[in-house]
């Protein structure tokens, strides 16, 4: 979970130490008492977190047991049809469960055997720093609330089953992995905040929402499409697609709220990778050229 690409309920400590999450009107969980009471003991879990603790496992509800096995299913069933090569053998090899919903600690165990990358609990919003430079060391700081159950398909927080199903089994791939640790190492020398601003607008429309070609079509590697079942459904019929493009990346308005009208395609993952070798030394220059538009 990072700042700029997220609409979030902002976690609050009272000075009694009491810990509450505040939900915007239209959230589907602006009236439920029930689910803000367990968001806010989700929280307090990943506020009292301390690194090199093992991750806390979260008390999950019948209801929430139940998404999870209707939804990653559904989403298991949509990577078949569009996701890409190299998610799908991260796919494979987390072989994350669609009939029970598994703690984040399970999760992170398996994919520190894989590719090294963990997890560990994200309360909230995190700084963009401190998120991508996190990558950098292995590291993925991850939610561990659900979505609400009232509103199964797409949720603009990223909940648990974003950053498991979306980023975990991509960060199961090694070629994958190692583009998100060197977005980390770029973010970690950034030259200037601006070009850090480039680089997470990069990062939304490539690792976030990036498309591949293969055999002549799209196919999804970007873990925000690939956990949003209702998008999958629609991007190859809804969206704009376009080459890959800093400028306009950069340029590019994009929605948390809604599905998105604009997508990058890469003609191919070795295209990717060189672009990223392009686009990363610029970044920790600060290169005006990149940052000025
Ligand atoms: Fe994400």
């Amino acid at each position: 979970m990072f700042e700029e690409a997220t609409v979030y309920s902002p976690v609050i400590r009272q000075e009694n130490g009491t810990v509450s999450v505040t939900f915007a009107r239209e959230h589907p969980g602006f009236s439920d008492a029930d689910y803000q009471r367990h968001r806010a003991r989700i929280a307090e879990l990943a506020l009292t977190y301390r690194p090199g603790d093992p991750v806390p496992e979260v008390d999950y509800t019948a209801e929430e047991v139940d998404l999870w096995r209707q939804v990653v299913g559904d989403l298991q069933d949509k990577h078949r049809r569009y996701a890409a090569a190299e998610f799908l053998d991260g796919s494979r090899r987390l072989g994350l469960p669609s009939d029970r919903l598994p703690q984040l600690r399970e999760v992170s165990g398996r994919l520190r055997a894989l590719t090294g990358f963990h997890f560990t609990p994200a309360a909230g919003i995190v700084g963009l720093r401190d998120f991508y430079g996190s990558l950098a060391e292995g590291r993925f700081q991850a939610t561990q609330y659900i979505r609400h159950c009232s509103l199964p398909y797409f949720s603009p927080e990223p909940d648990m089953m974003h950053e498991v199903v979306g980023h975990g089994n991509a960060l199961a791939n090694g070629r994958l992995a190692a583009l998100y640790r060197r977005v980390g190492r770029a973010a970690c020398r950034a030259g200037s905040r601006k070009a850090l601003e480039v680089l997470s607008r990069v990062f939304w429309f490539t690792l976030e929402y990036g498309l591949v070609r293969e055999n002549g079509e799209p196919r999804v590697y970007g873990a925000s499409l690939l956990s949003s079942v209702g998008e999958l459904e629609q991007f190859r019929t809804a969206a704009e697609v376009r080459p890959l493009d800093v400028a306009a990346m950069a340029r590019q308005s994009y929605t948390v709220e809604n599905f998105q009208p604009v997508l990058f395609c890469a003609e191919s993952f070795d295209q990717l990778e060189a672009f990223y070798d392009d686009f990363l030394p610029a970044v920790e220059a600060g290169e005006p050229a990149l940052v000025g538009s």
